[in-house]
């Protein structure tokens, strides 16, 4: 079978990885790419109109279109594949309403008793403040739509709070996306990603998996896309994931169907482990990035027929079979300095060849590109050096020899990824 993949990010270089293991598959394109993905795939252009893509998709016999990141499923590029008669992996436009609003998601919740924040939505910037007015600080304050992970600002003082409301609905920080503003509650406990595959009906859950989503070390700076994780997350127990699948994810899923937006594709739930028990800080319709850097190396299993099941709504019939690797995975960002706020772009990377000799790490290109010879930074986030080892302690040491041995100019990679994990083992 030939395969499409969408995106150009460590998730979607991560992908392609497990892919090319793949029997069934024959060959794989990726729109658009990045340096690493071109080792390892056939890069084509991402034309500006999603029916170019599935006309060509089309017109190539591509048996399976998988799109990685959240923006093309928001905006129904699914939707369009389906018209085409293609098979295409992910939620169509009306289900990805569960990542693009979260003022839907919210409404969702409410409506299936399903434990999250408390919260207000608002348009008015009046009413928001006089709210704020009201409640103690610390609130977080949500820009509704997609705002590439960015679109969270923590009002931990009065403030900071009346702050982030003007950045968001005043200022535009997030565009149309800050039309409206979600102000909830702060959630207290740790953090933990919860990753499903479901066809709308049946749910299997992926191994768990937890991202430090902050820029420096002790949790500390600014809210990024990911600047690291790791898989398994001891928080969560097995009694814990058995609540997490009755009382989050199957009344997200059912309740989705019930209002007419079956949901097909990843169901990613970020999860706050609070001491009354796990609550929803978000949805994503896709998988994390960089938690599928630590996923799909611990994937035993072939993921094209899951995938494909997914489409046909067969997943149940597969599960039984579904295996994974009993070692540990643990994957640093390498980002260009000064993320998430701007840096430069082209600086020579060298020693990625060393590092992937090291036993047991991977390099997963985000933001990378070809110049010439060289590879070249292109992005934000760089480099996913993940490594696979027996337990997590060793995974996350040979994550870091993978680190020390690449360079680029003003490199910036957190020191302490993982270790929430390690205090618990
Ligand atoms: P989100 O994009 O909604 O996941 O938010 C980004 C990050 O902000 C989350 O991963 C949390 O670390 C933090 N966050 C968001 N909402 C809350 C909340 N209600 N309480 C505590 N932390 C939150
Ligand atoms: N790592 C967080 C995300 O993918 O949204």
């Amino acid at each position: 079978m030939k395969i499409l993949v969408i995106g150009q990010g460590g998730r979607e270089h991560t992908l392609v990885w497990k892919l090319v293991q793949s029997q069934r598959v024959e060959k794989i394109y990726c729109a658009p790419g990045n340096a690493g993905i071109a080792q390892i795939a056939e890069i084509i252009p991402m034309p500006d109109r999603f029916t170019d893509l599935a006309d060509w998709a089309e017109s190539q016999n591509i048996g399976l279109t998988i799109v990685g990141p959240e923006n093309p499923l928001a905006e129904g590029i699914v939707d369009i594949f389906q018209e085409h008669g293609l098979k295409a992996f992910g939620p169509n436009k009306r289900a990805a309403r569960l990542e693009a609003s979260k003022d839907f998601a919210k409404q969702l919740m409410a409506k299936n008793g399903i434990p999250t924040a408390a919260h207000r939505t608002f348009t008015d910037i009046e009413k928001a403040m006089a709210y704020i007015e009201d409640h103690n600080a610390p609130v977080f304050v949500k820009a509704d739509g997609l705002a590439a992970g960015k679109g969270v600002i923590p009002g931990r003082t009065f403030k900071e709070a009346l702050q982030a409301v003007t950045t968001i609905l005043v200022d535009k920080a997030f565009g149309d996306a800050g039309d409206s503003v979600v102000i909830e509650e702060e959630l207290i406990g740790e953090e933990a990603s919860f990753t499903v595959l479901t066809d709308g009906t049946y749910c299997l859950p992926f191994v768990t998996s937890q991202d430090h989503k902050m820029s420096h070390d002790g949790d500390t700076g600014k809210n990024t896309g990911g600047m690291g994780a790791y898989s398994p997350a001891p928080v969560i127990t097995p009694e814990l994931h058995n609540d997490v699948m009755q009382r989050i994810v199957y009344p997200t899923v059912n309740g989705m169907a019930d209002i007419g937006r079956p949901f097909k594709g990843v169901l990613y739930v970020g999860l706050m482990i609070t001491d009354a028990g796990p609550k929803v800080v978000e949805f994503n319709c896709r998988f994390g990035d960089p938690e599928a850097q630590v996923l799909f190396p611990r994937l035993k299993s072939d993921l094209v027929p899951l995938l494909i099941a997914c489409i046909d709504e067969t997943l149940e019939q597969h599960a039984a079979d579904v295996q994974w690797h009993d070692e540990a995975a643990a994957c640093v960002v390498m980002a260009s300095g000064g993320y998430p706020d701007p840096y430069e772009t082209g600086e020579i990377i060298t020693g990625l060849g060393d590092a992937a000799a090291i036993e047991g790490v991977t390099v997963f290109h985000a933001g990378t590109k070809h110049d010439g010879e060289n590879i070249v930074t292109a992005g934000g986030r760089v480099l996913g050096v993940t490594a696979v080892a027996d337990g997590l302690h060793e995974a996350i040491q040979q994550a870091y020899r993978g680190v020390s041995a690449i360079h680029f100019d003003k490199a910036h990679a957190r020191s302490d990824i993982g270790y929430r994990a390690l205090e618990k083992l």
